[in-house]
């Protein structure tokens, strides 16, 4: 049975399934695991295996364990922390929108169109896919063929890296509500400044060269350090926090 929602394995199990996972990493103990798992796992054939998202920049792939965890179904669905199908199709339409010769291949091969995310096959051809044409765009610009290097953009665009800098957010920052324990009226007060506040900001400062650095002191979670290493020239981008908790964020 390939189909998870027909075997009763939903992208939900993942949590399940990932229970039992670190439990097989527990120093060797001996490993219980209730029949109903056992049951579950068997009926779900494609559990554990992996789905690659390759990098337009050559940088590392993302993988994906199935079945993919299953978001809230939040409107903002780039912004639902859990959805990894949604976010596996979000990743392609963007790198799409940066880089028409992906976009060209992907879309001749109709991938997007099959999009099922309650089916492994279903996403697997839309990833296979898209690495191919990420493979094919990346040797064009090795050759340096010019249709590709007219196309070559050494940063991504505005969108694309919001996108990014959500995924790493949703990654690292695993309880948010954990960022809004702090004394009030204290320096330690949490807030995040907004990526398009950013940009306005930097759309004064312009041009920001090599000759700058950026220091963002009292940097939280540091997705305003990112934020300015990505879309500026700047020496170095460095951010100093002095309160634990989203000062680990972005180490987990
Ligand atoms: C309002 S948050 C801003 C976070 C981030 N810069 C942004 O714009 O999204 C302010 C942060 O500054 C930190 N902070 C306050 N005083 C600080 C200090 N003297 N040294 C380092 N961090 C400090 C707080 O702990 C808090 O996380």
């Amino acid at each position: 049975m390939d189909d998870p929602a027909k075997s009763g394995c939903t992208g939900n199990d993942s949590t399940l399934f990932s229970r039992v996972a670190s439990q097989q990493k527990q120093g060797g103990k001996p490993l219980r695991i209730s029949k109903k798992i056992v049951g579950k796992m068997a009926s779900c054939p494609h559990v554990g295996k992996s789905l690659e998202l390759k990098s337009p920049l050559g940088a590392e792939s993302m993988t994906y364990k199935w079945p993919l965890k299953k978001g809230k179904g939040s409107v903002r669905r780039s912004e639902d922390k859990e959805d990894e199908a949604a976010e596996i199709l979000e990743t392609v339409r963007w790198v799409c929108a940066d880089h028409p010769d992906v976009d060209e291949t992907l879309d001749k091969n109709g991938a997007i169109g099959k999009y099922d995310p309650t089916s492994f096959e279903a996403m697997e051809s839309l990833c296979v896919a898209y690495n191919k044409a990420i493979d094919k765009y990346l040797s064009s610009q090795k050759k340096g063929t010019a249709k590709a290097n007219d196309n070559f953009k050494p940063r991504c665009t505005r969108p694309l890296l919001k996108h990014i800098l959500q995924k790493c957010y949703n990654k690292s920052v695993t309880d948010p509500n954990l960022l809004n324990h702090y004394e009030a009226f204290t320096p330690e007060v949490y807030g995040e400044t907004s990526f398009e506040l950013i940009c306005q900001i930097l759309d004064k400062l312009h041009p920001i060269s090599g000759d700058n650095k950026f220091v963002d002191l009292g940097s939280g979670v540091g997705q305003v350090v990112l934020q300015v290493a990505a879309l500026t020239d700047c020496e170095v981008s460095f951010g100093i926090e002095k309160a634990t908790t989203p000062a680990n964020s972005p180490r987990s």
